[in-house]
């Protein structure tokens, strides 16, 4: 839900108008983030998870409709064991201590990807965190938990068969996870590499793209205001010719 007036977003140097509908961030560089500072990986998750929760406050307040997050993704299950199991305690301890105020600020949450994989006390959380939240009205924060892009299209492509023998771009896209949240306008990749990672590959054929070196741990809003202004002043053409009516 909005709580920024339009005075209140130029304040921040925002355009009311030029607000990306629908932001979906690669939350990468934990790893390096720690390893620079002396620490074990795990420490960075930690220092990402705290990240996350001004990200997403400030993506609501500022009327945005729907977050996508990536925060596991289905090639992150070849990492080590222990690794994933420090991922796995992070994420019940998340939303043991976020689902009050995210319910508060009438988040809707949703877990897009294959939750069957996670143990049982992840399932069981992050189900009773969409349960409680499901008539939110507020801001669609989708995470994605062994979430593959892929994997994605191959579930939306076999349910639009079964429906229609002839599924079409409306049908395959009702099929995808994340179906009311629309087509995503801005990606953002943190961490310093410039790939995609299987990440919503259908859903962002005309987003605009955002790469920073910045790491996810030190991804504050002040990073995000400037990835919102650089979206602010893009084009988007969508194939067709500028919109100020160039001939
Ligand atoms: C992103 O950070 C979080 C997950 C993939 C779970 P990384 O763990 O990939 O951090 P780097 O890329 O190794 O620095
Ligand atoms: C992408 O980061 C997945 C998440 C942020 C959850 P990775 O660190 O897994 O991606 P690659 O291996 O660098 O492509
Ligand atoms: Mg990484």
């Amino acid at each position: 839900m909005r709580k920024y007036s339009d005075s209140e977003l130029k304040a921040f140097g925002l355009i009311p108008g030029r607000i990306p509908k629908h932001i979906a961030i690669v939350m990468d560089g934990n790893g390096r983030w720690a390893t620079a500072k002396g620490l074990p990986r795990g420490a960075g998750h930690r220092a990402g998870v705290n990240a996350l929760r001004d990200i997403i406050r400030f993506t609501s307040d500022i009327g945005a409709e729907a977050l996508t997050i990536y925060a596991f993704s289905t090639e992150n299950r070849k990492r080590p064991k222990d690794e994933i199991g420090i991922l796995c305690g992070l994420l019940i301890e998340y939303f043991n201590r976020e689902i009050d105020e995210l319910h508060a600020n009438g988040v809707r949450i949703k877990s897009i990807g294959d939750l069957s994989w996670f143990p049982t006390a992840v399932q069981e959380t992050v189900r009773a965190a969409e349960v409680k939240t499901a008539n939110n009205p507020g801001l669609k924060l989708n995470i994605a938990l062994n979430y593959g892009g892929r994997a994605e299209l191959v579930r939306a492509m076999r349910l639009s068969f079964r429906e229609t023998g002839e599924p079409d771009e409306d049908t395959i896209s009702k099929y995808l996870y994340t179906a009311d949240s629309g087509d995503v306008d801005l990606l953002i990749r943190t961490g310093g590499d410039e790939r995609v990672s299987n990440f919503l590959l259908w859903q962002i054929a005309y987003a605009e793209l955002y790469f920073t070196d910045v790491k996810w741990p030190d991804f504050t809003r002040e990073e995000l205001i400037r990835a919102l202004q650089d979206f602010a002043g893009r084009e988007r053409r969508f194939g067709g010719l500028k919109s100020d009516g160039a001939k």
